[in-house]
């Protein structure tokens, strides 16, 4: 989603500060970029549709400029063209924006009525006509933007150059993300960290409602009852990252290697608070982070005996919830910025519920709001699609089920840190056994449908394989409870359709082989995914992976690796970007 780069500096590279920026945001997702800057007391806009590079070949960098905003956006108001495309300029005002202005049209008809006119179809331009008419209302941006905040509703970060103030930055953030960074000879702005940190790992983060004046040597930040606060300067802790692709192709096949790296790092059980006092837990999260709440769902059902209700952030936000103070709500978000999932802990908080956030990104909007943070140590992923995160989320989850499972004598409790202790290799395996996964997906590529079916937790994976590979390749796909496919879905089933059959779970493993058999007896190809003591020979399936067996908290650890695999390799059969996925962006700041 829409990424935002600020500089102001003693050194005149404005313009390599802003283009470096907006390059590390890409993993956001975005369709167009710009940026605006103060060349010889002049203001210059630069924009362009597609990506950055289009923007970089129409900007000359022996120009010198100590000052400039910039901008990838993810469209939401109108198509992704030039004029679309930010920064947005109304005469003084000039601004870059994340987020979503929800009385665009009012305003935008207020400020038509008052004889402003419109280039654009973006509530952003709304934005900055708005704070240019309250500029020259009150010739000063601090109150402009202090009644901008009691007009505009909905979600924003913004940053803002003015023309009769060009050595200042504004900004004004309300439920998107905005940081600044804080350095000797510059400040930034930026959506995260990745944008400034090759320049500076001191940062402060903005709360909701507050707006920050930024000079070459000062910042000082404004809380939303317009007090002056003291910075509080945060250091930004690198250690795992290395943002390179360190020879691999894509990050995506970068990201699953560091697989077992991850799980190591987040596998420090003492981290994990004891949730078994709860009578009632519900997880909420979007997408993958759900996709591992399903699995936790099961795990901490059967093992901690705990009812478990698993709810998608953008429906918790509008439903009727039965929560209140004896319930236990986790949020699950590698970036931590998920407005949906966001705003759904503000919800529960409301109602008095406790909250846990299981978090990648340190320090992020979700990872603040919660009550307590288990952070998943995943490293940065820059991927579109979640594959490290994901699976470290689910590890978190497992460590749940596990510290609020009933007693455990000594010797259990040594298998099971055995058994963690043993995961990394294990992955290690499986990676190691890529051709496989190669092979098949040179088969499966071609193909327009692929469905996976399973039961219990093993649905709960089929869901996220199944949106690993439509996310990436584009073949469309669908997860199905094995039980529900005769109730329509088998329809579907034509000779050659692949089904991919995960069977984990002995209690139920001959069940869902009888539906891999109803639909291998009606042309389907099937694959079936177990482990090696659910291996067995039969007519039931074209091809088996088969995977080693481990403590069973832990199993759904393991499948969803190969899986990952094959929508890797099938999406680079076809040629996708699978880094870049159409449509898609890594940090999804708008509801
Ligand atoms: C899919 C994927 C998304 C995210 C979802 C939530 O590969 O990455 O479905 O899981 O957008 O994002 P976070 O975890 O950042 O809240």
């Amino acid at each position: 989603m829409c990424g935002i780069v600020g500089y102001i500096g003693k050194e005149k590279n404005a313009l390599k500060v802003l283009i470096n920026g907006l390059e590390h945001l890409e993993y956001r997702g975005y369709d167009s970029s710009g940026i605006a800057y103060i060349l010889n007391d002049k203001l210059i806009v630069k924009k362009e549709p597609g990506r950055i590079m289009r923007l970089k070949e129409t900007i000359d960098f022996n120009n010198d400029s100590y000052i400039g905003i910039g901008h990838t956006r993810w469209a939401t108001h109108g198509e992704p063209n030039k004029i679309n495309s930010h920064p947005h300029n109304s005469e003084h005002i000039t601004i870059v924006h994340n987020g979503i202005i929800e009385n665009y049209l009012e305003l935008r008809k207020e400020l038509t009525n008052k004889g402003y006119s419109f280039k654009s179809d973006t509530d952003t331009e709304v934005a900055a006509v708005l704070l240019n008419d309250l500029y020259k209302k009150y010739n000063d941006i601090i109150k402009a933007i202090q009644e901008f905040k009691n007009i505009v509703k909905g979600a924003y970060a913004i940053a803002i150059l003015c023309d009769k103030e060009k050595d200042t930055l504004y900004a004004i953030k309300k439920n998107s993300p905005l940081i600044i960074g804080t350095s000797e000879d510059a400040n930034y702005l930026a959506s995260d960290v990745p944008a400034i940190i090759e320049y500076t790992n001191k940062y402060l983060t903005l709360d909701d409602g507050s707006y920050a004046k930024i000079t070459k040597d000062k910042v000082e930040v404004y809380n939303n009852d317009n007090k002056l606060i003291d910075l509080d300067i945060k250091t930004f802790d690198s250690t795992y990252e290395n943002t390179n692709k360190m020879g691999f192709e894509h990050y995506m096949l970068k990201e699953i290697h560091e697989e077992p790296t991850v799980v190591r790092r987040t596998s420090n059980i003492k981290t994990i608070p004891n949730i078994s006092k709860y009578k009632k837990i519900v997880i909420t999260a979007c997408g993958s982070a759900m996709h591992a709440g399903l699995v936790g769902k099961y795990l901490i059902e059967k093992y901690a005996n705990i009812p478990v209700e698993v709810e998608i952030a953008s429906e918790f936000r509008y439903k009727k919830l039965f929560i209140d103070k004896s319930s236990l709500v986790i949020a699950i978000s590698q970036s931590g910025e998920t407005a949906d999932t966001l705003e759904a802990v503000k919800i529960a908080k409301k109602y008095g519920s406790t909250t846990i956030g299981i978090i990648n990104v340190k320090e992020s909007s979700i990872a603040r709001e919660v009550d307590k943070v288990i952070y998943t140590e995943a490293g940065r992923e820059i991927a579109v699609a979640t594959t490290k995160a994901y699976l470290s989320q689910v590890e978190v989850l497992a460590l749940l089920a596990y510290k609020a499972s009933k007693e455990k004598d000594l010797e259990e409790i040594k298998k099971f840190i055995n058994d963690l202790n043993e995961l990394p290799v294990l992955i290690d395996t499986i990676i190691d056994n890529s051709n496989e996964y190669k092979l098949i997906s040179k088969y499966l590529y071609q193909k327009e449908d692929i469905f996976f079916i399973g039961r219990g937790i093993d649905y709960a994976l089929c869901m996220e394989a199944s949106l690993k590979l439509k996310e990436i390749s584009y073949i469309h796909s669908e997860a199905y409870a094995a039980g529900e496919l005769k109730h329509g879905t088998i329809s579907l089933i034509e000779n050659g359709t692949p089904v991919i059959g995960i069977v984990t779970d002995k209690t139920i493993a001959d069940k869902t082989i009888s539906n891999l058999k109803e639909v291998k007896s009606r042309g389907a190809y099937v694959i079936y995914v177990t482990t090696d003591k659910l291996a067995k020979k039969g007519d039931f399936y074209d091809k088996c992976i088969i995977l080693p067996d481990i403590n069973p908290l832990l199993q759904p650890l393991l499948i969803i690796i190969p899986l990952q695999l094959m929508a890797y390799y099938i999406a680079k059969e076809k040629g996708c970007d699978i880094d870049k996925p159409k449509n898609l962006a890594k940090s999804v700041t708008v509801e």
